[in-house]
């Protein structure tokens, strides 16, 4: 049983996963409008992920008994200065995503609720590499310069990534 305390810190992170998702589909809608396909594509696999990030919450409060509660999702930017800006903020968000998660460890910690504790500790590890991934593909973008030959190729670059549903998140069936 989770208290209520956990819940809505619980709620409030899914909500967070479900802007981060929300976040990066504005910014594929970003590079779509500026013909950077495989940015556009990066950036779709991003949001889906977070979407993945997100229903591991929503199964979390489930499993434990408690209530899933939809809250107003913020609007996104639509606009950045330039493709280096939108990579940095990237970095920017997942730092701060890494700052949320660390204080719901922190309160899960507090409240003695190990159970979400324990669960806590794959998104530690998955903001490290979050961290990581955004930081190589902002310091790439950075010596490609921002414009001319070098984004090209690097968008093209970016445009190989794969999406994967984790097995726990496989439809039955399908
Ligand atoms: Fe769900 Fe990119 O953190």
């Amino acid at each position: 049983m989770l208290s209520d305390k956990i819940q809505k810190a619980l709620n409030d992170h899914y909500n967070a996963e479900l802007y981060s998702s929300y976040l990066y589909l504005s910014m594929a809608a970003y590079f779509g409008d500026k013909n950077l396909t495989g940015s556009a594509s990066w950036m779709k696999i991003q949001s889906l992920e977070e979407m993945v990030h997100a229903t591991k919450f929503y199964n979390f409060i489930e499993e434990r008994g408690g209530r899933v509660i939809l809250q107003q999702i913020d609007q996104p930017p639509s606009e950045w200065a330039s493709t280096l800006t939108v990579f940095q903020e990237v970095l920017k968000h997942e730092q701060h995503v890494t700052a949320l998660v660390n204080d719901l460890v922190a309160l899960s910690m507090e409240e003695k609720d190990f159970a979400t504790t324990n669960f806590l500790q794959w998104f530690v590890g998955e903001q490290v590499e979050e961290e990581a991934t955004a930081d190589s593909v902002y310091q790439t973008m950075k010596l490609a310069g921002d414009q001319g030959n070098g984004i090209f190729l690097v968008d093209r670059e970016l445009g190989q990534r794969v999406f994967t549903l984790p097995p726990d998140m496989a439809i039955p069936g399908l």
